[in-house]
């Protein structure tokens, strides 16, 4: 029985599986391999850890993963969904329902209040209303940031704009969510706090978890360590508690 059979069986299909997924920017002499023939399984409510050096892959398979980024080759199902060759608009659709995204970068909107930002992923899906507030609201108050809901990212604090990038993240009810180093410009006490609220808002709701770091005091939050050098995935080992 291959794992994806046993998973079914169990009635967990894996939230992302990667077969033999290969990245290749660029052509002829200035081609890059960015990623090379990566094959991995997440669990639905698995938090992955994914650590490697600048340069070495990480941001890419996690743009595939999430439907930003085409693979040269291989396969990539996401929520139990062959994205492998979906067109422009089913990613698309796979990005809105499927995977929740917080960037290195956060991308708030930043002219819209932290609610509003929340809202704005139910109003590109065409969904708004009282239960998209109510959402919001109960995602922003889980947060610690029931007092900042009209702020504009501006008047918040670096902790609570990224606060807000999650429960951004989260509003879509993601099957899969992708964090490209989420605590990188937090001090470690406040990257811990980030931490153990991603880790508590992930697991309280059963979804699955990759999440980019290039600090390996952070991994202990997460069910086990991959790593990944020169485009390569390295090992698949059970994070060590504590
Ligand atoms: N759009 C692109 N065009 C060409 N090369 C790219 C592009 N994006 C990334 N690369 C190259 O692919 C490789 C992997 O990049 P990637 O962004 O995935 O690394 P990373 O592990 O996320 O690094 P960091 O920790 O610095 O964010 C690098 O050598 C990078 O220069
Ligand atoms: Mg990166």
């Amino acid at each position: 029985m291959t794992s994806t059979a046993m998973n079914a069986a169990a009635g967990t299909a894996p939230a992302l599986e990667m077969h033999e997924v290969t990245k290749v920017y660029g052509e002829g002499e200035n081609a890059i391999t960015a990623l090379a023939s990566a094959t991995i399984s997440i669990g639905s409510n698995e938090m992955v850890a994914l650590v490697g050096p600048s340069g070495s892959g990480k941001t890419t398979l996690l743009s595939i993963a999430g439907g930003l980024l085409a693979p040269t080759s291989g396969q990539v199902i996401v929520g139990g969904r062959d994205i492998s060759h979906a067109s422009p608009t089913e990613l698309t659709e796979v990005r809105r329902n499927t995977v929740g995204f917080v960037f290195q970068s956060v991308n708030l909107v930043p002219f819209l209040t932290a609610r509003e930002n929340l809202l704005l992923v139910d109003e590109l899906r065409g969904s708004r209303g009282k239960q998209s507030k109510a959402r919001a609201d109960r995602l922003l108050d889980e947060l610690g940031l029931s007092k900042r809901l009209h702020n504009l990212p501006s008047q918040l604090s670096g902790g609570e704009r990224q606060r807000v990038a999650i429960g951004r993240a989260l509003m879509n009810e993601p099957a899969l969510v992708l964090f490209d180093e989420p605590t990188s410009a937090l001090d470690t006490q406040l990257g811990e706090q980030v931490m153990e609220l991603i880790q508590s808002e992930v697991k309280g709701r059963g979804t699955a978890a990759i999440i980019i770091t290039h600090d390996s005091r952070m991994t202990h939050w997460c069910d086990r360590t991959v790593r990944i050098l020169d485009g390569r995935l390295q090992s698949d080992e059970l994070a060590t508690a504590g």
